[in-house]
């Protein structure tokens, strides 16, 4: 159910059109196609009831709509034809587009993107306080150089005034520009407001995030393409209750659990937001506090659907988005999951020649659970990596941390700190990475210079 902040762009059960581009030159990780049969699923999964859908492979974009003349009146007949209410656009649609598109499609047939659908589906999913702002937030900032007849009411509602008008906005016509002026009057100020709020919650999610580091409990993210298996996975092996759901986007907050590792230690496994490719980047910002989650995990559990058919595809989304994150120094483990899908061996035999690192599991059956907690236990305990790093004297925790439990080789005391050489574990390489000697922090770098 949607909370009371949500704003819903869609109306449960709206007829949908879809319609995919793709620009020579600046394909995607996935075929149009492809890409377009996950829209399909963000669409039902956002409530909408899709009707039908166009393709269109060109040169350059029209500059005025998108499409092209031609395929913009098949697509007009066809959203005639079957009566569709609304119309899905497969990239992020510019203000302009948006505007354009909206002329020629008139009150009649709302112009939406994916953005605007993916906005949705996090607003339905938020479930702590911090993720509704967080997504009222993106979503006002998508929405205000996109403010027109479409979206005012629900700018209206945002300003306090009345609840749905239960017609999917098509009933406020032309509000006139003034009307408008208010509205984006109304939208700043929420925006400002929200803002506040997330600060105060960020401060405070802070404060335990140092405290839980003074714990020194190893941190395990989730990450993955939505629907890979998460959530599952993390009931599977800490006994968690969290919502799974065959559908994209069912987490959103993050859920953390303790589990007992093979040999008796113990972890924090971590569930995050699924990736997606395309993910918009309004949303990769507003979401960046969440997500710092990850890059402050100590190990990440990159969790695979190694049965779908873009299963390679959507795992180098995953590793781009984590590379936006800047968590790339942070070591992954690979989980091969749902493989209790596979009809024969060969099948399974194929999926791990691509990943010869990863764990095979199933999260449904269990299957492989104890490898991969023994494979996690090694990672973090076991393993010893060879490091250099150049510590400040003011991290001088650190540099009791690599005596305690690393295994030194070298020391040299600069001006400004010290320079260590030797072996850590698993667990500890994320907090060292910083002061990698190799990629020195330019602050030391300069002052060594001197
Ligand atoms: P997001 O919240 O979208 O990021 O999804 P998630 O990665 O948390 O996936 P979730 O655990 O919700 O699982 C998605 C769907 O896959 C559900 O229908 C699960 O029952 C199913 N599933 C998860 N693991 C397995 C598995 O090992 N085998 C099979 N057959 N299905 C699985």
């Amino acid at each position: 159910m949607p909370k009371k902040n949500a704003l819903p762009t869609t109306l449960p059960r709206e007829r949908a059109f879809l319609v995919g581009v793709e620009i020579r030159g600046e394909e995607g990780l996935l075929p149009l196609e492809e890409s377009l049969d996950e829209l399909a699923l963000l669409s039902a999964t956002a409530g909408l009831n899709v009707v039908g859908e166009a393709t269109q492979r060109l040169q350059s974009r029209n500059p005025k709509t998108l499409i092209g003349k031609g395929k913009l009146e098949e697509v007009q007949a066809l959203v005639e034809e079957t009566r569709a209410e609304v119309l899905v656009f497969d990239d992020e649609l510019s203000p302009r587009y948006q505007r354009e598109l909206e002329e020629v499609f008139t009150d009649k047939v709302r112009v939406l993107d994916r953005t605007a659908l993916i906005l949705d589906i996090f607003a339905q999913h938020a479930s702590t306080h911090e993720g509704s702002l967080q997504v009222e937030l993106a979503q006002y900032e998508y929405r205000l150089p996109r403010l027109t007849r479409a979206w005012t009411h629900l700018a209206r509602q945002a300003g306090g005034g009345g609840g749905r008008t239960g017609n999917g906005g098509v009933g406020l016509r032309g509000p006139g520009e003034k009307q408008l002026e208010v509205d984006r009057r109304d939208i700043r100020r929420r925006i400002d407001q929200l803002k506040g709020e997330l600060e105060k919650v960020r401060a405070h999610r802070g404060r335990y995030r140092e405290k839980r580091k003074r714990a020194r409990i190893p941190v395990v993210a989730l990450v993955g393409y939505t629907n890979a298996g998460k959530s599952t996975l993390l009931n599977r092996i800490a006994g968690a209750d969290v919502h799974t759901a065959d559908q994209l986007f069912a987490t959103l907050d993050p859920t953390t659990r303790r589990v007992e590792l093979t040999g008796g230690r113990v972890a924090l496994f971590t569930d995050t937001v699924g990736f997606i490719q395309k993910l918009p980047t309004a949303l990769v910002a507003a979401f960046r506090a969440t997500l710092e989650e990850i890059a402050e995990a100590e190990l990440l559990l990159h969790v695979i659907d190694s049965t779908h058919p873009s299963a390679l595809a959507q795992s180098e989304a995953v590793l781009e988005t984590l590379a936006d994150l800047d968590a790339e120094h942070i070591p992954i483990l690979t989980v091969l999951n749902k493989i209790d899908r596979f009809e024969n061996p060969d099948e399974q035999a194929q999926a791990q020649s691509d990943y010869p690192d990863a764990i095979p599991a199933s999260a449904l059956t269990g299957a492989g659970m104890d490898g991969l907690l023994a494979a996690v236990h090694r990672k973090l305990y076991e393993a010893f990596t060879p490091v250099s790093v150049h510590l400040p004297f003011q991290e001088g925790a650190l540099i009791a941390l690599f005596h305690e439990y690393g295994q030194v080789e070298k020391v040299e005391h600069t001006r400004r700190g010290v320079r260590m050489e030797g072996r850590l574990p698993g667990r500890l390489l994320a907090r060292f990475a910083p002061f990698d000697a190799n990629r020195m922090p330019l602050a030391l770098e300069a002052e060594e210079e001197e």
